[in-house]
């Protein structure tokens, strides 16, 4: 990032919690380039409150008019030329958000809750079964796999293609998220239109047969594209997003002890944890993108009709104004109620009870499991995701035990 008045948003060079301490600092709407993209970017928690609700900034791509400037094959290309309810508005965005709510309530997902906490078992005693006394990343071998088996569960995700969709997540841990890898994201499309495929021929208990139930019951309200690009997001949105929250979280309680006290004698609960990781060190560091539908004044600053907007989560919830002096401290005893880590409105995260559920489970048998663990290297040196969008670190090696 530079100092001057243009921000460039770059992955290779950033220090996130720095750049984004600046960019709030020049303003509530600043202008930055990200993968050659110009956009306003919403550096406060309050106005970026504003742009996740305001009525004249749509997800809608076609009020972009200079999308075509947009260098093909970059995240913000693939997430924004994406098909599916996180770029649609109004009708369509009910229509294919609304078939998909009531398998996300938080009611239906406490249904889920042994099954998470009988994945995460097995992923302790594997841990428990490493050699000991060497470092062992968690990001690799506890945060990535949980999200991965619980979703391809949820989706329905056969046991035969479960190899293949290891080698696949394995190879996208490397490179931080899925968007930054146009060839993985080919072969996870692949794999998925086959798992599709077979769920039409033959249904089962999962997402996938229950979207085709409705997909032909209903005379079709989600057509196939809509219900591949659902298909995919959720595998994508469920995916990368919940292991950098768990990453987040064990770093943040590795570097602060005495929070991590307070979680094991009781005094806070493990759900207290997760919310203060999505506040401080949100798994989004930005995300695109919305656009102006008409001249908008929106905290002093006029947007252009047609001028983009991107969210700065990551930067939101440090931000002052909304939690005091202290916002860049991770605080147990001091969590604030709200923050947009999961996004606001009607495009709140749906998978967010999901994730939720997934980090507390998580961080709980983690930290009960191996009471004695330690970072294995300085926890503020460990490699930044080289990613726009993503905010974790690429390795999290810990020593299990003493
Ligand atoms: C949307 C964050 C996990 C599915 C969003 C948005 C955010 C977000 C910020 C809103 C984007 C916007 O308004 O511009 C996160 C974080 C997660 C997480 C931080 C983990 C810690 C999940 C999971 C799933 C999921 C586990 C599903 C299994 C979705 C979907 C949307 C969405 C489908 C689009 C909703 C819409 O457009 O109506 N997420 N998410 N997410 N998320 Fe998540």
């Amino acid at each position: 990032m530079t100092d001057d008045s243009r921000f460039i948003l770059d992955p290779a060079t950033r220090d996130l919690h720095t750049d984004n301490d600046k960019l709030r600092a020049a303003g509530p709407l600043v202008p930055v380039t990200a993968e050659g993209v110009t956009a306003w970017a919403a550096t406060r928690y309050a106005t970026l409150l504003t742009v996740l609700t305001h009525p004249e900034l749509s997800r809608e791509l076609r009020h972009w008019p200079d999308r075509h400037t947009m260098p093909p094959g970059t995240a913000i290309d693939r997430i924004v030329t994406d098909t599916s309810m996180l770029n649609a508005e109004g009708e369509t965005h009910r229509r294919l958000r609304m078939p998909l709510s009531a398998a996300f309530s938080p009611r239906r997902l406490e249904r889920l809750r042994p099954r998470i906490e009988t994945l995460t078992d097995r992923l302790i005693d594997h841990l428990a079964e490493l050699p000991p006394g060497q470092p062992v990343d968690l990001r690799l071998e506890f945060a990535y796999p949980l999200p991965r088996e619980v979703i391809s569960e949820l989706i329905g995700i056969p046991a035969a293609h479960q190899d293949e969709l290891h080698r696949l997540t394995d190879a996208v841990a490397q490179v931080g998220g899925l968007e930054d890898s146009p060839e993985l994201r080919k072969q996870l499309r692949e794999l998925l239109d086959q798992v599709i495929e077979e769920r039409r021929s033959t249904p089962g208990e999962d997402l996938i047969s229950d979207l085709f139930k409705l997909h032909e019951k209903d005379g079709g309200r989600l057509s196939e594209d809509e219900l591949f690009a659902t298909i995919e997001l959720l595998f994508i949105a469920g995916h990368v997003t919940t292991v950098n929250l768990i990453t987040n979280g064990i770093r943040a309680l590795l570097q602060a002890p005495g929070q991590l006290d307070l979680l094991r004698s009781g005094t806070c609960p493990y759900s207290t944890a997760v919310e203060e990781t999505l506040r401080w060190d949100s798994p989004i560091a930005y995300f695109p993108m919305r656009y102006a539908v008409n001249d908008v004044e929106i905290d002093g600053i006029t947007l252009r009709t047609g001028e983009p907007v991107l969210a700065c989560f990551a930067s939101a919830g440090r931000d002052p104004d909304q939690y005091g002096e202290n916002a860049d401290r991770f605080d147990l005893t001091n969590a604030p109620a709200h923050h947009l880590a999961f996004g606001h409105g009607p495009h709140f995260c749906l998978g967010a009870p999901l994730a939720r559920m997934e980090g507390e489970i998580a961080l709980k048998a983690l930290f009960t499991a191996f009471p004695d663990m330690t970072s294995a290297a300085p926890l503020e040196e460990l490699p930044p995701l080289d990613t726009l969008l993503g905010n974790s670190t690429r390795t999290m090696p810990v020593l299990l035990g003493p």
